[in-house]
């Protein structure tokens, strides 16, 4: 998306350090957020806080937040010309959920699929993982941003936080910018090995910086229909495709679109087409991801001084909205 400066905006999205980042990840979110920080205020982060929901141990948690930060860094984002930080390390984000979480009802919560959907999946339902939205809100509002890059999972959080802002607006007045999800609907739902939604969640990710061994042995376990080699093959019904389709020119697409149906072409050659694609694609960020690897130090760095650009967006906000709350009460 190409945009003048005249009509810069404050793109915001973030990312939990949950797992290693897959092509899901990185298609819905990473791409795009690296595209949007040309010709926009960017804000990106990683978002612990909301990990800590899912990830419980001290260890993990600290070096799924580096990692997931090299990765970021690695694929092209440019700390100098964005706001790029670490959640925690702005911790008015806490108090900004509490006063949200007073103009919020349940039913508006209860209704959030993502909750539901993790419940189901046998998570202990706790406050945090109930009130997970309510942070989220707290992230987009306390940065007064507009447009929020995420995968179609995400929208309902983005319409919560638009609900939350409004309802407070009401009550308190004017105070925070309603934001609007920016979904790419070609890349809204990429498919997992198993052909459901990829997630970290559901075991069936592609990393984007997994070896190369690796790579190979997923992308050979991609799950196809059973139709014979000789026949006639359908590919908008195949996640082998619809990868491919991520990585390809429209000619190679149509290319390859031609010997699915013509039939006489084995799932097993797509899928070395495909294995041959991701491989190339990364391999330039490859490189990069291993110097960052071995430069810890300067990474935290980086993030300690993101965080003290974040901080300085995020003080006012919170104090004007203490201050319509009457919990910044001395009144000089
Ligand atoms: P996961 O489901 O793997 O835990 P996250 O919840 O951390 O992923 O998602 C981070 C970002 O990537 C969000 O904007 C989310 O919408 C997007 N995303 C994750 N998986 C996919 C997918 N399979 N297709 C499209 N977007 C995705
Ligand atoms: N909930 C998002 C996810 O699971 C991550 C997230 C947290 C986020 N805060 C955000 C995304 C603010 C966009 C804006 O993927």
């Amino acid at each position: 998306m190409v945009e003048s400066t005249a009509e810069r905006r404050r793109v915001l999205s973030g990312i939990q350090p949950s797992g290693q980042l897959h092509l899901g990840n990185y298609f819905a979110m990473m791409k795009r957020m690296i595209e949007f920080q040309a010709h926009n205020e960017l804000f990106c982060f990683i978002v612990n806080y909301h990990a800590l929901t899912t990830v419980q141990d001290g260890k993990t948690l600290r070096q799924g937040t580096v990692d997931a930060a090299m990765d970021f860094l690695a694929l092209g984002l440019d700390p100098e010309q964005s706001i790029f930080w670490v959640q925690s390390d702005v911790p008015e984000v806490t108090e900004l959920t509490w006063i949200l979480s007073c103009v919020t009802s349940m039913g508006l919560l209860e209704r959030c699929h993502s909750y539901k959907d993790k419940i189901a999946r046998g998570l202990i339902p706790t406050h945090g993982l109930f009130a997970y939205p309510v942070l989220m809100a707290a992230d987009i509002l306390l940065y007064q941003a507009h447009l929020i890059p995420v995968g179609k999972d995400q929208k309902q959080h983005v319409e919560v936080t638009r609900d939350i802002a409004e309802r407070f607006n009401n009550v308190f007045g004017d105070t925070f910018v309603l934001p609007e999800p920016a979904i790419d609907p070609d890349v809204a739902v990429v498919p997992g090995l198993d052909g459901q939604k990829m997630s970290k969640s559901y075991g069936n990710t592609i990393e984007i910086f997994s070896d190369e061994k690796v790579l190979r042995k997923k992308v050979m376990g991609i799950v196809t229909d059973p139709t014979p080699v000789e026949a006639p093959k359908d590919p908008d019904k195949c996640t082998v495709f619809a990868l491919y389709r991520l990585f390809a020119t429209p000619d190679e697409l149509a290319d390859l679109d031609r010997r699915y149906r013509a039939g006489g072409m084995g799932y097993a050659v797509a899928k070395e087409m495909l294995f041959e694609k991701i491989r190339t694609y990364f391999a330039p960020y490859r490189q990069r991801r291993l110097e960052l690897a071995a430069q810890r130090d300067a990474v935290e760095q980086l993030l300690a001084r993101g965080a003290e650009k974040a901080r300085a967006i995020a003080r006012p906000t919170l104090r004007k909205a203490r201050r319509k709350t009457g919990l910044e009460y001395v009144r000089s």
